[in-house]
């Protein structure tokens, strides 16, 4: 999904206006998260595209009336990009007036879709309890209820391939599917007939029949530009709970076998799924350090949405007030994954959750562990610290204490040679301690632990972090990595910056 940022700095989920989601019956919308709105058997795409259903959509995300118009309020775009307003598992918080129907504008657009989602069959062998496509253990009468994507609407999306850059891959399990007239070969041929030369796609698999056969064709493809393989849990007895008929060691298997077969390192790239819940949480970090040691590049964190058997949801949707607990346990595993993944998307929503129930405080004064500051985003580079220019953060104290912080820097894959002082001081500037930080002991872009000498603070009082390497200069210094920020500044110099750096304070 795809976010534009506006003059005014709202950040706006985008779909309506490049996004597409076709299903496998060829129902289709603007995303996969929302209701259909049409269908792509018997009507053509520009005909949909500026249906009335849909401008009367863009109209009500003018309006910002994202519910309204059909989004799911448990949708995660909505959840990281307002958590104030979209919590976890608290639907009543998305309420807000209607839009009246004759303040919504009606008109066609000239945009047309870059990113689709697109279902090419609704057949899986397994069974797993929170999918939709997990019911049913009679297999030959599954298989026999299964549709494929029809003909014609692989027709119709002909004229849509040119402007698609990105093409998710959904099913059913594509792969449990015999090869003799198998739809993604057909999508393949279209693709190279009509795509874009950029365009990306990314196949979406729980992994069982990946064989050498289908890796092969997968690489065969170069617009193939990500495998993600949804394991959810490698713990051996976990894992069986869930993907149940599924095959954890063939799946690994071919996992590692698809990572020794690219000839680059990253193309495609290799993503490892875990849906998020008390099943999974506590084994994220064991199932990052198997998909690092087995090659994959990048860990993916879903939070769980409510399909399947609702039994097995109540019983493991971690956002529950009663799974507190279980969320802090997360929150701390978290803090500490250093493997390439979403988790700052899904740290936003712990504590969004956390301080919906009004327990943030509480919780983070009582265990040192939890950072009483936390920003895990590195997207920006804020600096440089060279001379007189200086990077400072403020924060607010949520414990008595300061122990340790965690930062992330830009080094430039360079080895830089002048010292950095990280400096704690209150907000009237008077120093509270200095420590020094040996640029050549960090590494570009990944977190660094700074131990800090015990100190004293006040709750509730602000402190500002100030980095600064008065002999650094040229091609000899650092920046922090940062993310843009609606609630904080960052001092970088003398600008002022609506941002604030990656850094965890304990
Ligand atoms: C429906 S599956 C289809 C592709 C393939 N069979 C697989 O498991 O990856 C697509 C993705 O949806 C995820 N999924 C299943 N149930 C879900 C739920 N209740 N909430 C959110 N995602 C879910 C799966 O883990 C998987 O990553
Ligand atoms: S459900 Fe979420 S991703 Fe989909 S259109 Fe709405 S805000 Fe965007
Ligand atoms: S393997 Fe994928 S499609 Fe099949 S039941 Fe599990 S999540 Fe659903």
């Amino acid at each position: 999904m795809k976010h534009r940022q506006h003059a005014q700095h709202s950040i706006r989920c985008t779909c309506p206006w490049d996004s597409l989601t076709v299903w496998v019956d060829g129902s289709v919308s603007h995303c996969g998260r929302s209701i259909p709105l049409g269908e792509l058997r018997t009507v053509d795409f520009e005909t949909f595209w500026n249906s009335v259903e849909l401008q009367r959509v863009r109209g009500m995300f003018r309006h910002d009336a994202l519910v309204q118009s059909g989004c799911m309020p448990t949708c995660n775009v909505l959840m990281a990009l307002y958590p104030d307003r979209y919590v976890p598992n608290q639907i009543e918080t998305a309420a807000m007036a209607p839009v009246p129907d004759t303040a919504i504008r009606l008109e066609r657009t000239k945009h047309r879709p870059s990113y689709m989602l697109l279902q090419l069959s609704d057949f899986c062998s397994l069974g797993c309890p929170m999918c939709c496509y997990g019911a049913g253990d009679d297999l030959k009468a599954k298989l026999a209820k299964s549709k494929v994507l029809p003909n014609e609407v692989f027709d119709h999306l002909l004229p849509v391939w040119p402007g698609i850059r990105t093409l998710e891959l959904l099913g059913g399990e594509l792969f449990d599917l015999p090869w003799d007239g198998h739809p993604l070969r057909r999508l393949f041929t279209d693709l190279k007939n009509h795509a874009h030369p950029s365009l990306d796609v990314k196949v979406v698999t729980n992994g069982k029949n990946l064989d050498e056969r289908w890796c092969r064709f997968l690489l065969d493809h170069a617009f193939v530009g990500c495998v993600s393989f949804s394991i959810d849990s490698a713990h051996p007895e976990i894992y069986p709970t869930i993907r149940r008929r599924g095959n954890l060691a063939r799946t690994l298997e071919n996992l590692e076998r698809l990572a020794s077969m690219r000839q680059t390192h990253y193309r495609p790239e290799i993503h490892v799924t875990s849906l998020l819940g008390n099943h999974t949480a506590p084994t994220l970090l064991h199932l990052a350090e198997t998909a690092r040691r087995l090659g994959a590049d990048r860990l993916d964190i879903q939070p769980m949405n409510p399909m399947g058997d609702p039994r097995f949801h109540y019983d493991n949707n971690i956002f529950q007030p009663r799974f507190v607990p279980e969320l802090v346990a997360l929150w701390k595993d978290l803090t500490t994954l250093d493997f390439h993944s979403n988790r700052a998307d899904i740290l936003v929503m712990i504590e969004a959750f956390v301080g919906f129930l009004g327990m943030s405080d509480e919780v983070v004064a009582q265990d040192s562990s939890l950072p009483q500051f936390g920003q895990y985003r590195g997207d920006l580079t804020l600096g440089p610290i060279a001379r007189r220019n200086e990077v400072v953060q403020s924060f607010v104290a949520k414990r008595t204490t300061l122990r340790r912080a965690r930062l992330q820097f830009a080094t430039y894959a360079r080895t830089n040679t002048k010292p950095i002082d990280l400096m704690i001081e209150t907000g009237t500037s008077e120093r509270l301690l200095r420590v020094r930080i040996d640029p050549r002991e960090l590494v570009d872009n990944a977190w660094h632990d700074v131990e800090l000498p015990n100190t004293k603070l006040q709750l509730g009082r602000e402190y500002r972090v100030r980095l600064a390497s008065r002999r650094s200069g040229g091609n000899d210094c650092v920046t922090m990595r940062g993310a843009t920020s609606e609630t904080t500044q960052v001092r970088v110099g003398r600008r002022k910056l609506a941002a604030s750096i990656a850094m965890m304070l304990f």
